[in-house]
């Protein structure tokens, strides 16, 4: 998405839509209609027509974007197209009108293609500004990678302290320890309000690592030092998944938003089309 709409495909997208849009322009200045320009006439009836023929190719890009295995065209490709038309339509629209709008069900589906083009932007903006790895991926593989080495870690945070599956011989752990253990330690469970709302942990620095390692008792400094590594590691990975599951949750709370608005429009233009030739 990065190097998406705004690459060498994205500009050439871009330019297309630019150099269509002075056309179109050029055309409604240069059409002079008995009665005025309005969506009636020859002019205005083709420009409907094309911005219809733009909503419905953008309305397939949802469907060619499940269509993962297409030759014809690229991912990148089809959204630059999706951005620059999408963007082109704000103008074609009043252009098609003849600017004249009212309190009416035309003006509804106008309205709903703005807000669609409005909440397409914000998309943009919050794809860019994701995580590369996300982007590429879309979260899956790696998420479940990163919950697996944080149990992995989680256990062998415990076998050292002798809490779970430690050897028999192996010394009690001091108070000391466990109790500096029960401070920096955390269970961490996945959720939705947490991607949201929780701050990422941070990792223990390196002048409390050195007050926290002086309380223990000599015997368990070593130990002490590797259990501060693991939990490091361990907060590292959660505020990974923290950054990934919170990318995910926008993303998916976004696009509630931009696909049923789209299909609003879809059929507001419908009962647009349907009654102006009605009441023709
Ligand atoms: C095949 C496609 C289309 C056809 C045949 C068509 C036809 C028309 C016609 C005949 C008018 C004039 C109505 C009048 O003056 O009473 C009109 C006006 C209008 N159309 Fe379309 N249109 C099409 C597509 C669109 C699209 C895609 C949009 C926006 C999403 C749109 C928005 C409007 C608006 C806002 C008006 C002005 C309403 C007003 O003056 O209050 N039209 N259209
Ligand atoms: C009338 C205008 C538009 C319509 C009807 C429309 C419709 C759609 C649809 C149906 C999808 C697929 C959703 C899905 O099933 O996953 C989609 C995705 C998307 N749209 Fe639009 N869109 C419009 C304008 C825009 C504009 C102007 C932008 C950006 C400036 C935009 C950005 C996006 C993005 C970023 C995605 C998701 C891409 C992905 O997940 O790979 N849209 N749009």
């Amino acid at each position: 998405m990065r190097d998406g709409f705004l690459s060498y495909r994205g500009y050439r997208w871009l330019w297309i839509c630019s150099l269509a849009l002075l056309a179109f322009i050029a055309v409604y200045l240069w059409d002079n209609p008995v009665g005025g320009r309005n969506g009636g006439t020859i002019v205005g009836y083709t420009y409907g027509g094309i911005a219809t023929a733009g909503i419905l190719f953008l309305m397939y890009y949802g469907i060619r974007k499940r269509a993962y295995y297409s030759k014809a065209t690229t991912l990148k490709g089809t959204l630059s197209a999706h951005v620059w038309i999408g963007v082109l339509l704000i103008f074609l629209v009043p252009l098609h009108s003849g600017f004249s709008f009212g309190w009416n069900v035309h003006t509804l589906a106008y309205a709903l293609m703005l807000f669609t083009i409005f909440s397409g932007i914000w998309g943009v903006v919050m794809y860019t500004r994701l995580p590369m790895n996300l982007q590429s991926q879309r979260g899956g593989g790696t998420m479940t990678q990163l919950l697996e080495q944080v149990k992995a870690i989680s256990e062998d945070i415990n076998r050292m302290a002798g809490i779970e599956g430690a050897s028999k011989d192996a010394t009690p752990k001091s108070d000391v320890f466990l109790g500096m253990l029960q401070r920096l330690d955390f269970t961490f469970k996945p959720s939705i309000y947490r991607s949201l709302f929780k701050k990422s942990s941070q990792p223990i620095d390196r002048s409390r690592m050195a007050a926290l390692l002086s309380e223990l008792p000599k015997e368990e400094q070593d130990d002490g030092l590797k259990v501060i590594g693991l939990l490091n590691k361990k907060r590292e990975l959660v505020s990974r998944i923290q950054d990934e599951a919170s990318s995910l949750t926008w993303i998916r709370l976004w696009l509630y938003l931009h696909l049923p608005i789209s299909f609003g429009l879809l059929f507001a233009l419908a009962i647009h089309i349907f009654s102006v030739f009605y009441y023709w």
